[in-house]
């Protein structure tokens, strides 16, 4: 499938979507949404990939939707632009496998909101991050504002929302929204070196980890561990995990199911 505004590659069990309007430091368009959605969709049907990897291209991962539009909205335009930018950020996070958001240089507004949507975030020393919609006059629209809350705190969230400002790289790890900052020059084989990490282990129990997470922090601590149990369950449906036990007693590594 030929993009325009994106950049979609595989590479072994590692996809990687680069976001390509550098020129614009990756504003976001609803054309370049539909273009994530189509290859979100391939990643999903390809059994092969076991990673994605999301960036940027030039010196961003991404400074936001492409406010340039945003003149042409009226209310009802608008909502649509939220939710069907919801909807595709949600399906992002849905995928059953690890999605990585490798951040560089600005993740501003929706390029913050696509970076949480992500499992984890891994950022380039020097990388910001913030909601700065508010300065623009209308609030955060891809899911900011609760994944923020969800991340970092209500209070937090809303100091940040609310004003503005930008966060550092080491900041925000500080505070639970990036996983690892990695120095800017090994950056991107950092990040793929930790995807081939990934890619190695099982890809049953990656998403029982993955699912049991997300599903269990909108429910009760009760309900949230007898997810857990079922997922442990499933993970014994697959010879996964004698392969992984026998592996540590013989004292080799693992070869899981592919
Ligand atoms: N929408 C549309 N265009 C954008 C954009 C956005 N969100 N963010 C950056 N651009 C464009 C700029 O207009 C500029 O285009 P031009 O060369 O045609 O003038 C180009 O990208 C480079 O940006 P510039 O502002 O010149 O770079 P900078 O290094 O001086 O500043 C930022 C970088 C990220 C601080 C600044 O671009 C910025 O504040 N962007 C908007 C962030 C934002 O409010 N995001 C939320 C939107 S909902």
């Amino acid at each position: 499938m030929a993009y325009n505004s994106i950049i979609f590659t595989i590479d072994g069990p590692v996809a990687t979507l680069s976001f390509n309007r550098p020129e614009k430091l990756n504003a976001v368009t609803p054309e370049m949404i539909s273009e994530i959605a189509l290859a979100v969709d391939e990643v999903r049907t390809n059994k092969n990939i076991r990673v994605l990897l999301l960036t940027g291209q030039g010196r961003a991962f991404m400074a936001g939707a492409d406010v340039k539009r945003f003149l042409e909205l009226d209310p009802l335009g608008a909502r649509g632009f939220a939710s069907r930018g919801q909807d595709f950020v949600l399906k992002l996070g849905e995928l059953p496998i690890p999605v990585i958001a490798c951040v560089h240089g600005y993740a501003l507004g929706g390029g913050c909101e696509i970076a949480m949507a992500c499992d984890f975030i891994y950022a380039a020393a020097g990388a910001k991050f913030g909601q700065p919609e508010i300065n623009l006059g209308f609030n955060p629209c891809l899911g900011g504002t609760q994944r923020l809350a969800r991340l970092v705190g209500k209070s937090l969230a809303k100091e940040l929302c609310l004003t503005g400002r930008f966060l550092e790289a080491e900041e925000a790890k500080t505070l639970g929204l990036v996983a690892q900052v990695f120095p800017e020059d090994t950056f991107l084989e950092d990040c793929r070196n930790a995807a081939l990490a990934l890619a190695a282990k099982s890809r049953v129990a990656l998403e029982a980890v993955k699912r049991v997470i997300d599903w269990g922090v909108d429910v009760d601590l009760k309900t949230g561990c007898a997810l857990e149990a079922e997922a442990f369950a499933l993970c014994f449906t697959t010879p996964d995990v004698k392969e992984g036990v026998n592996a540590f007693l013989e004292k080799r590594k693992p070869h899981f199911q592919p």
